[in-house]
């Protein structure tokens, strides 16, 4: 895969796996027993869905705020779980009282102007991303539809767009969205204010193609 100089990559050792949601579980916890402390933080989880990943961050210790657009996913005694789940859009929640911000599933349901616009607003907090990325070569492996094979260039950035489907974990408005190839991803990143950048191995695989973690730091 195309990547750049600066980009580091961290290999996670991680055994075996039941599927897909069990991996993304474990590759989250091993971040947070390795590399991220998140104990007495405030960490909000950004489009939290069913609140799983906000979840494993409370057993870790940290203050969890989950934010999701909508709330028919998010169990009914979340609060009792000791987490504060907001119903909100993220694109205008204020982030700034938070030290460690989650964006899991996410980014990859954005425009491009909105994923920029969130991103800035992280600038100078941690940040954990878990993305689609859009891996040109591996399209041949797994064809799913038309628009894959569309590689886009769009304001310096190269990716694909994707239509965005009406279902509980889609975006809460927008259209389409945009897929970056993992060095476009970096140009985001960096362009926002993250000058240490972590891309964790191995890449895996949803139904849609690949997808990665990141770990953003200011520097
Ligand atoms: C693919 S799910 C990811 C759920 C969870 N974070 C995970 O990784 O398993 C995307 C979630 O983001 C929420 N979402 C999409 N667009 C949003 C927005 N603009 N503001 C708030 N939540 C949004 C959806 O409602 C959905 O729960």
């Amino acid at each position: 895969m195309a990547g750049s100089d600066q980009l580091k990559i961290t290999t996670l050792e991680l055994g075996k796996h039941q599927d897909e949601g069990h991996l993304r579980h474990k590759i989250f916890r091993r971040l947070l027993t390795g590399e991220v402390n998140v104990s007495g933080k405030w960490v909000a989880d950004l489009g939290a869905g069913p609140c799983a990943f906000a979840r494993i961050a409370r057993e870790f210790g940290a203050e969890v705020f989950a934010v999701d657009g909508r709330d028919e996913r998010v169990p009914e005694d979340i609060e009792k779980q000791g987490i504060h789940f907001i119903h909100k859009d993220v694109r205008e929640f204020n982030l700034e009282a938070y030290d460690v911000v989650l964006i899991f599933g996410l980014l990859y349901h954005f425009e491009l102007d909105d994923q920029i616009a969130l991103l800035r607003r992280c600038r100078g907090k941690e940040v954990l991303v878990d993305t689609q990325v859009y891996c040109p070569d591996q399209v041949v492996r797994f064809p799913v539809d038309e628009w894959q094979h569309s590689l886009v260039q769009l304001n310096g950035y190269e990716g694909i767009l994707y239509p965005e489907k009406d279902n509980p974990m889609a975006s809460v408005s927008n259209r389409n969205s945009f897929w970056h190839t993992e060095t476009s991803y970096f140009r985001l990143f960096t362009t926002c204010g993250f000058n240490n950048i972590t891309a964790y191995r191995p890449l895996y695989l949803s139904k849609h193609g690949i997808r990665s973690f990141y770990r953003l730091l200011p520097d």
